[in-house]
């Protein structure tokens, strides 16, 4: 196990108000100077940075942290060329130094809830107590089942009806259009924090779902369960990498206080 693979945070490490001074003029540079950048120099990110950029991608919360998806960091030459032709031959896939697949694996819910608990439980001897064990042992399950009758579903449906006649209750996920977005929104928080890693390493990226998705899940032979979100292309970027000033539409428009 490398020394990063188990990331534990102190409490003195987690955000406090030293961090204003510490760390918010770095994240405010990263957020800030990352951009969709659409021409690389074609030269590939050191080994040990990209491992790096795709631990802190993992680090990115998860619905019941159940972490549904997966990255495929593609470093094959002959699947690195037909990959940027499944990227539709985008400049960003055909120059990028790096190519990372982010898929959504919520069809995994179940394999990775027991490596989860056992990891958590460690492997079975410290047992979960109370909420957390509902939680895990009950709740999740329960949310995640599905079957090809749509039974489940149905169940869901009509326990989130009745509940939420009385009180406040979650809605979703019933269908398998729930469980679908339920696996992008993990994956695509994911490539965010990769895309922000890079950035913080010096390194330029873009993400890219105008692709052949289905292509793409060929390539990498995944089951017809698992769905591509996006692809990340990295590298350095080079100047005409940038097509045009930042845009975005006014604070107003995206931010409503209520
Ligand atoms: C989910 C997603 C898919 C995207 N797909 C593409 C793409 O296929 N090709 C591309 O050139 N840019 C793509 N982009 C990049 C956006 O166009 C870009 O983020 C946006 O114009 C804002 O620019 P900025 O990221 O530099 O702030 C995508 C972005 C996201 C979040």
């Amino acid at each position: 196990m490398g020394a990063l693979d188990k990331v534990v945070v102190q409490k003195d490490e987690r955000p406090n108000p030293s961090f204003e001074t510490s760390a918010l003029p770095g994240f405010k540079k990263t957020v800030q100077g990352r951009r969709a950048i659409r021409k690389f120099d074609g030269e590939p990110i050191p080994e040990g940075t990209m491992r790096d950029c795709l631990r802190d991608a993992i680090l990115a919360p998860s619905a019941s942290n159940l972490q549904s998806y997966e990255l495929y960091w593609v470093r094959d030459k002959g699947k690195q060329t037909r990959l940027a032709e499944l990227c539709l031959d985008q400049p960003g896939a055909t120059t990028a130094g790096e190519l990372v697949v982010i898929v959504s694996r919520v069809d995994l819910w179940k394999s990775h809830l027991k490596k989860l608990t056992d990891i958590m439980t460690e492997n079975g001897q410290k047992p979960l107590q109370g909420a957390v064990r509902d939680y895990y042992e009950k709740i999740v399950p329960m949310l995640m089942k599905t079957d090809r009758f749509g039974f489940h579903n149905l169940k869901r449906r009509l326990m989130f009806w009745y509940r939420g006649k009385s009180v406040p209750t979650v809605h979703e996920p019933v269908t398998r259009a729930d469980h679908r977005i339920y696996g992008h929104i993990q994956a695509a928080l994911a490539a965010e924090n990769l895309m922000l890693s890079l950035a913080a390493h010096g390194y330029e990226s873009c993400p890219m779902s105008g692709v052949d998705k289905r292509g793409i899940a060929a390539l990498l032979g995944l089951p017809s369960t698992a769905e591509v979100t996006m692809v990340v292309c990295a590298g350095r970027g080079t100047p005409e990498g940038l097509l045009s000033a930042r845009t975005r539409l006014p604070f107003g428009d995206l931010v409503t206080e209520v």
